[in-house]
């Protein structure tokens, strides 16, 4: 999509697996740029079919980083998801291994997207040992804000064991910003897999009820108090030095537009 911002030094616009077009996007007069906040993707299952969600998001990762380590760009963000661990979007009921979810938690995907960004992240893995560039892939929950939160925010209310596939994450899409500009600007090298989530899940009930509801045998490594997120956060904060700056309680009861 065009995109106009007076801020903006250029716009180019192609399809991400086209490496001459990626080439010259990421080539500005002066040499490389020095990083790449890489978003473009097939951003949930069903809108697309699996082989081309495949193709858009690992072919395009791929081409992405690839013409990034080889232009020697030093470090590349890349939008990765919760469905890496693969709840998020399976056609059955699965519950994690063990609660809090950390990075460490093997995928459970049986779906084509949360394929892709298992993929994707080992692509980014793999540009890191060939081209040494450095690679974050942020594992993000639901992103929203505005309108796009408060319907979120309703839905959860009003069925929260609907949504206990997602285990009931979300993120302030300012936070979302502000984690990949610390992805790109944090004194880091090498390639890192950190999940990004609003510290509190979008659920009314304490979270430890809601685990006992609906993920009965998820053992707790920790006790989760109160509206504790069930993501860990803790390589955001030790990583990124990230915390969350957009909580939703607390704040005006959601307007849904
Ligand atoms: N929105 C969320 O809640 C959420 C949650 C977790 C992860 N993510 C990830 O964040 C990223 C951005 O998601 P979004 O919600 O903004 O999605 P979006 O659909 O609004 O934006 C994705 C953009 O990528 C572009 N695109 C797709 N394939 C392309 C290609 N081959 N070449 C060039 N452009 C291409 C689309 O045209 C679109 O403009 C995605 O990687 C998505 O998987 C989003």
């Amino acid at each position: 999509m065009p995109f106009e911002d007076d801020r903006a030094v250029g716009c180019p616009v192609g399809d991400i697996r086209d490496g001459d077009f990626v080439a010259s996007a990421l080539l500005g007069p002066g040499g490389p740029v020095a990083g790449v906040a890489h978003l473009a993707a097939i951003p949930a299952p069903g809108q697309v079919s699996e082989e081309e969600t495949l193709d858009q998001n690992v072919l395009g990762s791929y081409v992405v980083l690839h013409q990034a380590g080889r232009l020697g760009v030093r470090r590349a963000v890349a939008a990765s998801s919760i469905s890496a661990f693969g709840l998020a979007w399976a056609d059955r009921d699965l519950s994690p291994r063990y609660v809090p979810v950390d990075e460490d938690h093997p995928t459970m995907a049986v779906d084509c997207y949360g394929l892709s960004k298992v993929l994707a992240e080992e692509v980014a893995a793999f540009s890191t040992r060939r081209w040494g560039l450095g690679t974050v892939c942020l594992r993000f929950p639901f992103v929203g804000t505005g309108d796009r939160l408060a319907r979120q925010l309703a839905r959860v209310h009003e069925d929260s064991g609907g949504h206990r596939r997602d285990l009931w994450a979300w993120l302030d899409t300012r936070d979302a910003a502000r984690a990949v500009l610390a992805g790109l600007t944090a004194p880091l090298g090498g390639h890192h897999v950190i999940s990004v989530s609003a510290d509190d899940t979008s659920a009314l009930e304490p979270t430890e009820e809601l685990l006992r509801a609906h993920h009965p045998d998820s053992p707790l490594t920790r006790r989760l108090p109160a509206h504790s997120a069930v993501y860990d956060n803790t390589r955001a904060r030790e990583i990124l030095g990230f915390r969350p700056h957009h909580p939703w309680r607390g704040e005006q009861p959601p307007h849904v537009g």
